[in-house]
């Protein structure tokens, strides 16, 4: 058993190193949650990014661990990936119980703790891979400094806390500073992605690419999934 846990969740790790888009459940329909999921994974997805805002870090207040659980069996069992981005403050004090709802990755920003490199070692003594946000006023050395201790670097492609805003345009060339920065690392890029913006970070280096209403908001959400992979050239 634990044997096959360990293989299923080295399979999971894998999904990183293609490029790939994550639909934000952000902008889905949560009374009908397990069937939005069903949609994109039908159409490909392999990655599910999960939102979660406090209230102070960002204005609005989420969704927390149990939404996360919810999902996370129907997830693993279609071979896919829980991606916590955590926008609140004293991540350190909430990352095990995101472990424990079956996130594979989390992401927390930089500009919420004083103690990155302990956050990140500790995210993956959990067993998770560690991820490091910035916003858009944040310049990439900060993130330069955990190139060996993150796994994933998100570059926010607008200041978080809303779903629907429009991509910041000096996004491209940030994500490839931080790529020239961050050597082996995911770049992941989160906001205003859809297929018109996707293709100038795929280009600039992102890796996976976090797109909500973009995806949600449209009528037929797996064809929305599928326009933004091929716009990015993910799989
Ligand atoms: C915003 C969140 C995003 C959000 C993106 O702060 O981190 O993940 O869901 O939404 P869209 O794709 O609509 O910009
Ligand atoms: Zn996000």
């Amino acid at each position: 058993m634990e044997a096959a846990t360990d293989k299923a969740s080295a399979t999971r790790r894998d999904l990183y190193s293609s490029k790939r888009v994550a639909p934000s459940i952000l902008s889905a329909d949560f009374s009908r949650l397990g069937s939005q999921v069903e949609d994109v994974m039908a159409a490909g997805a392999r990655i599910i990014h999960v939102d979660v805002m406090d209230g102070h870090f960002v204005p609005p207040i989420t969704i927390g661990p149990l939404v996360a659980s919810s999902i996370s069996d129907q997830v693993h069992q279609a071979d896919g990936a829980i991606d916590v981005h955590l926008m609140i403050e004293r991540p350190d004090d909430h990352i095990e119980e995101f472990a424990r709802a079956g996130a594979d990755s989390i992401t927390f920003h930089a500009e919420a703790t004083p103690h990155i490199n302990r956050t990140l070692n500790a995210i993956r003594e959990l067993g998770c891979l560690a991820g490091l946000a910035i916003n858009p006023g944040t310049p990439v050395a900060a993130a330069g400094e955990s190139v060996h201790d993150a796994d994933v670097f998100l570059c926010m492609t607008v200041n978080p806390g809303w779903g629907g805003q429009p991509f910041i345009a000096d996004s491209p060339d940030k994500v490839r500073r931080l790529a020239s920065l961050v050597g082996e690392g995911t770049i992941e890029v989160d906001g205003g992605i859809d297929p018109g913006t996707a293709g100038s970070v795929s280009d600039a280096g992102a890796g996976l690419f976090v797109a909500g209403s973009a995806v949600f908001g449209a009528d037929d959400p797996g064809a929305a999934y599928t326009a933004i992979a091929e716009a990015a050239g993910a799989v």
